[in-house]
């Protein structure tokens, strides 16, 4: 990354966009924002242009069927959580999802975290009110603190800059672990085997077995599982708070193009799409492969506008379209948008979010989801690809390696008296370790059936 190329268009950028921004916090203190931001364009890049643009390239495999992606993650990191072992168990679930999904869909599995990076939210209120009080509303670790009092939800620019730092150490150890021998295939592969030998999940007996019996026959045809020890991680967060994404832009000195080095992947989410808005301003300048969530109430000339400003050379592998549209919905309301994006030139990445179309408030008071909807959604996601003849691409799912109890369902039959249990999200409810590869061995089903 040089400064002797042209930093005009950097300069540009850095120095903000007159288009409105949604979901930004109110910063008190300007001086304090400026000094965060100022530092934290000195800082190193936590990615590398080439790295983006070998996921840009993978993410293109997967819009053609050659691949698919696996995206998953926290709905909001913590600062707190940021820990070695939750570290670790997010990405040995990943990595153990990816084996079983790698089998069913007989392609490479792109691995991808919501992680390093996805510490701010969007909120339906720029307030909460408690028993009669009102504070600012919590916005992410990145922002402010989620206790009930002025003084941690006043938004405070030094999280930018701790944000920044947590990110670096989890990227650090999501390097190591997966170049290190931590991602050994054969690893995972027994971990997966303790998962089917709890009996309540005997239903996916056979396709471990088959599993099984490939390593084998790997084996026996001298497979270099040494060249298996590690495997590609990409990092991903949502494109939301633009002073932390703006001084994290560098200019590539091999092209002289814009990246956003804060993560591999930035998506834009369904309350800052706005055609008019900075967030798709934004994300349109950078080269880093681009996601946008789409909800089933997108307005399809909406769609294509987006595709004319993210992605005006129809490039594979620029624009991923995170579809979330709910169980409910997702067979009436995708199909349209699907083949009038086909029919404009676009070679989009379709990737299913089955989870924020699929949130409730349960009888107990959580915010929760039913992994049946999830699947659901999934299903129907496959449904309409396969009718159309396009390619479902991937999935997207807010999870975590840990035994919480956030969403009902699954073949543990966590109930709504067993949300009180373990329920640890500050935002979203996530599948755990368990539902997490269910959820994987029901999609490995999905998509071996071709
Ligand atoms: C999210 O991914 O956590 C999120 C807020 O999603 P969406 O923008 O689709 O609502
Ligand atoms: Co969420």
């Amino acid at each position: 990354m040089s400064t002797t190329t042209d930093e005009a268009p950097l300069a540009r950028l850095r120095a903000g966009s007159p288009l409105p921004a949604a979901q930004q916090p109110s910063w008190p203190d300007g001086a304090a924002l400026q000094e965060a931001v100022d530092t934290l364009a000195t800082y190193p890049p936590l990615v590398f242009a080439g790295e983006c643009d070998v996921l840009r390239s993978r993410m293109a495999a997967a819009a053609r069927g050659e691949a698919f992606v696996l995206q998953g993650g926290d709905c909001a990191e913590t600062f707190a959580g940021a820990t070695a072992d939750n570290i670790r168990d997010r990405v040995k679930t990943i990595l153990q999802m990816a084996a079983v999904l790698t089998y069913g869909a007989s392609v490479p599995v792109v691995k991808v975290g919501r992680m390093a990076g996805q510490y701010a939210k969007p909120r339906s209120s720029d307030t909460e009110t408690r028993d009669g009080v009102t504070m600012p509303a919590y916005r992410g670790d990145m922002v402010n603190a989620f206790d009930f009092t002025l003084e941690a939800r006043t938004p405070d620019p030094q999280r930018l800059i701790r944000g920044y730092h947590a990110s670096s150490a989890t990227l650090n150890l999501v390097r190591a672990f997966t170049q290190g021998g931590f991602a050994d295939l054969r690893y995972v592969h027994d971990w997966n085997r303790g998962f089917v030998a709890n009996a309540a999940n005997r239903r996916y007996e056979k396709l471990a077995k088959d599993i099984d019996k490939a390593m084998r026959f790997m084996s026996a045809c001298g497979a270099d599982f040494e060249a298996m020890k590690t495997t590609e991680f990409f990092a991903a967060h949502e494109a939301l708070l633009l002073d932390y994404e703006r001084p994290l832009v560098r200019v590539d000195s091999r092209t002289g193009e814009l990246y956003d080095t804060s993560a591999h992947f930035l998506w834009v989410g369904e309350r800052t799409r706005d055609l008019d808005g900075a967030h798709l301003d934004f994300v349109s300048k950078v080269r880093n492969p681009i996601g946008i969530k789409v909800s089933a109430n997108a307005d399809i000339d909406d769609v294509l506008r987006m595709i004319d400003l993210v992605d005006p050379h129809r490039e594979a592998g620029r624009l991923t379209f995170i579809t979330r549209m709910g169980a409910g919905r997702i067979r009436e309301a995708l199909p349209a948008i699907v083949e009038k994006v086909t029919a404009s030139g676009a070679q989009i990445t379709w990737v299913c979010d089955p989870m924020h179309g699929n949130t409730f408030s349960s009888t107990s008071g959580y915010k929760t989801r039913d992994f049946d909807d999830v699947v659901d959604e999934v299903r129907g996601f496959f449904d309409v690809h396969r009718s159309l003849g396009t390619v479902p691409g991937g999935i997207h799912v807010e999870l975590t390696g840990n035994d919480v109890t956030e969403c009902i369902g699954g073949s543990e039959k966590i109930l709504d008296a067993d949300l009180a249990n373990n329920y640890e999200s500050l935002c979203d409810p996530r599948l755990n370790h368990q539902q997490s590869l269910e959820l994987a061995f029901l999609v490995a089903e999905m998509l071996s059936r071709d």
